[in-house]
């Protein structure tokens, strides 16, 4: 097996509602008397063509309606950890998009009841220990985040840290402020999706406005060298997602990918898989296309690694314990 596979990493930039591959869209269609849009698990498989970011979160919003139970979200969570597992995966910082299921009625407490049934016993099961992150859906504006943060509150014994994603064009981060300034006063980790398809400006409001600890993406921060230099001084992670990347066509193809010019910066790099099911491949995946295409040293992927846990949200000596 590669390296890339081997290599014991944490995933930090990772969407549950993304690893939800096609036979369990089906099966779980069958389970819950969904009727899907898609005649088979090949005709589904065929839509994974995207021409942006817009053009995938409508199918992952569609796909995600067959989540409905607890046990729903416990089966989607145990099939990702038991990938990851074999990804080399000893960490794994989870996003889940709370807004995209009760506006279709399922229930908040369902889905957290779910997800946490799974992750409470990753560490023995798969020897993954594990963080939840909340997204809020930036298309769907500030006071639906800050109404969404509210109903968050009894269930905060569960939640880690919230994040922003969804559409990025047309909803800066600065939006997002009262928020984010919330969930820090909590006591929460805040990370926010930035430079994705949006400007470097955007991730100036990330680290500026929001005060977010790691930019997901951030790779647009190449066309700005003030920018490369803040990010390098303040070792503020970016949470890279290469094949996304490319599947979303935010770049042209893998060899062309910005990623060496944010290392010559100097900017602290972890690799990941965003929505693997939709994207072609899980986080060793992106590893091992990424040294090919970049024709990259074993040292610079046993970077990455040791940096992943770095840029994680374990306790020092738990992250000490894994590099
Ligand atoms: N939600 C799931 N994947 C996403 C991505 N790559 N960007 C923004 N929002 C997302
Ligand atoms: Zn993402």
């Amino acid at each position: 097996m590669s390296l890339g596979l081997t290599l014991p990493k944490a995933e930090l930039h990772l969407h549950i509602e993304g690893t939800i591959e096609p036979e369990l869209v089906f099966g779980l269609a069958r389970r819950n008397g969904v009727e899907l849009p898609f005649a088979t698990v090949d005709d589904l498989r065929r839509r994974y063509v995207f021409d942006d970011l817009q053009s995938f979160l409508d199918l992952y919003y569609l796909s995600m309606a067959v989540l409905r139970t607890a046990q729903d979200f416990t089966d989607l969570t145990d099939a990702y950890l038991a990938k990851a597992r074999e990804q080399g995966v000893r960490h794994a910082e989870i996003f889940f998009d709370p807004q995209a299921h009760v506006s279709r009625g399922v229930p908040l407490a369902e889905v957290l009841t779910g997800l946490t049934e799974s992750l409470r016993t990753s560490r023995e099961r798969f020897g993954i220990s594990t963080r939840l992150i909340a997204c809020f859906l930036r298309d769907l504006g500030p006071q639906e985040a800050l109404a969404t943060w509210e109903t968050l509150q009894p269930h905060l014994e569960h939640i880690d840290g919230i994040g922003l994603d969804s559409a990025e064009v047309g909803h800066p981060p600065q939006l997002f402020e009262p928020v984010f300034t919330r969930a820090r006063e909590a006591g929460l980790h805040v990370v926010a999706h930035a430079g994705e398809e949006g400007p470097p400006e955007y991730v100036w409001q990330a680290i500026d406005v929001l005060g977010v600890e790691r930019v997901d993406h951030g790779i647009r921060s190449v066309e700005d060298g003030a920018l490369l230099k803040r990010l390098a001084a303040d070792r503020t992670p970016l949470t890279v997602c290469p094949l996304s990347n490319v599947r979303l066509r935010c770049v042209p193809e893998l060899s062309r990918h910005p990623l060496p010019r944010l290392l010559e910066a100097g900017v602290l790099v972890t690799i990941n898989s965003d929505d693997p099911s939709y994207f072609g491949g899980y986080v060793g995946e992106n590893f091992t296309a990424l040294q090919e295409a970049l024709k990259l040293d074993d040292s610079v992927l046993r970077q990455f690694a040791a940096d992943s846990f770095r840029a994680s949200f374990l306790p020092e000596a738990e992250r000490d314990a894994l590099i």
